[in-house]
């Protein structure tokens, strides 16, 4: 009768901790910089498709953007042991964390998917480190996009700049007339994605992967980078001395409040102007930064899991199949202003800006450039110190180009002796 009594017990004490383990494992707490009340948005669809599935999503957003804030904070909570089941990590981070063996390869998710038939080969890339698929991808943005307030130009009657030519014959049309041509602000990632812009322009895509990927020397010292490096010092002066260390989302209210004419921003500024009441192709166009019409300058949104003890694996997996799943796809690209990641999408469902994108995409890798900013072209150390390098030269108009070149030199050459032991694109490249 006891032992009976104690083998119940025992039964009830096993199915009560499976219940719990399960319950832990359709919990998943989700690290990401999604702050701005559009992000927040798109985030929050994503929660809440997850919880269709039966996973909460525990949110631990960083603000901070280009996720400056989230890579730091991610770092030292795996340092501490303390690692998110799931984290926002694009670009080369991806194959720097995938390296220490942390992330969970999600290879039967991938394969079952068909991912290597659906999502563009150089999405395929970015995800895939020694022959496994270890991230999730959501959505990418074009960096070079150019808003601009189209009444403000149709009163002026200023068309839309094809070239850094024509920037400067409107930005003198918007001076002349009282308007700030250009919101920008001065943080350091901001600054810097203009200059990839400006240099993408000069040069196209062979060049600008010269310069950012391989990180050559040469390409430094290249007449290409001082004059992307004069044009920008030239857009300084466009803001109207208006330049300080704003957030992005704070870019884009300036321009929502008609303050400037201009934006240069990532295509994630679209939905945020959409919620400060602007209406795409009315109030503003989502047009291409001059000279790049044809280039697509790209960051890839993805999310990894850490393996940790494997227990969340199951819900890990079941949430990098939904993040990839076509209707997930279509709901989340179009609140975040990015677009889908799969070859499959219908461009006709899309509005022009992402019709835009998406089909510039779609045309190889012959027209995308990464990012630089947004770790698609260099490990995150490489990346940091040119971001800082590029931001002193905005700030300090006493550095002259070939000063500026000379420091991006020799900081190059410093990587690719550090890469030649150690890490490096051209490191995680060979990798792959
Ligand atoms: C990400 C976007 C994000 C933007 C601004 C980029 O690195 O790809 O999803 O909206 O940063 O924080």
């Amino acid at each position: 009768m006891i032992r009976l009594h104690l083998r119940s017990i025992c039964g009830l004490l096993a199915a009560c901790l499976l219940a719990q383990s399960a319950q832990a494992a359709a919990t998943l707490q989700v690290l990401h910089w999604w702050t701005s009340p559009s992000e927040r948005k798109a985030a929050n669809a994503l929660a809440a498709r997850a919880a269709d599935e039966g996973i909460e999503w525990k949110d631990a957003a960083i603000p901070g953007g280009a996720g400056l804030g989230a890579g730091k904070v991610l770092k030292s909570r795996v340092l501490a042991g303390d690692a998110p089941e799931v984290s926002q990590m694009i670009g080369v981070s991806i194959a720097e964390w995938a390296d220490l063996g942390l992330l969970l390869e999600i290879d039967n998710v991938a394969s079952s998917g068909n991912w290597n038939t659906t999502l563009f080969p150089t999405i395929q890339t970015l995800i895939t480190h020694r022959k496994h698929v270890v991230a999730a991808p959501v959505g990418i943005h074009r960096v070079n996009t150019l808003f601009y307030n189209r009444q403000l130009f149709a009163q002026l009657k200023i068309a839309p700049p094809q070239s850094w030519e024509e920037f400067e014959a409107a930005a003198q049309k918007l001076k002349a007339a009282g308007v700030v041509p250009l919101a920008q602000s001065s943080e350091a990632w901001q600054v810097a994605a203009l200059f990839e812009n400006l240099v993408l322009a000069e040069s196209g895509p062979e060049f600008y992967r010269q310069l950012f990927v391989k990180r050559d020397p040469a390409a430094a010292a290249d007449k290409r980078t001082a004059e992307a490096l004069q044009r920008l010092r030239t857009i300084k002066g466009w803001a109207n001395g208006q330049i300080d260390e704003r957030s992005w989302p704070d870019v884009a209210r300036q321009f929502a409040r008609r303050e400037a004419a201009m934006m240069m921003m990532g295509d994630w500024a679209k939905p945020e102007l959409r919620d400060l009441g602007m209406t795409l192709d009315e109030d503003f166009a989502c047009g291409v930064a001059p000279g790049t019409a044809k280039y697509h300058l790209y960051s890839v949104d993805s999310f990894t899991m850490f393996a940790g003890d494997y227990r969340h694996m199951a819900a890990q997996e079941k949430m990098a199949r939904l993040l990839v799943s076509p209707p997930v796809q279509v709901e989340y690209n179009t609140l975040k202003g990015s677009v889908p990641v799969r070859r499959d999408a219908d461009p006709s469902r899309m509005d022009s800006c992402a019709r835009a994108s998406w089909t510039t995409f779609a045309l190889g890798a012959a027209v995308q450039a990464p990012s630089l900013v947004h770790r698609m072209a260099t490990d995150e150390a490489s990346r940091d110190a040119i971001i800082a390098e590029i931001q002193r030269y905005f700030l300090d108009d006493r550095t002259t180009p070939a000063e500026a070149q000379r420091r991006l030199g020799v900081l190059f050459r410093l990587f690719n002796l550090r890469s030649q032991g150690a890490y490096g694109a051209q490191d995680t490249d060979r990798r792959r």
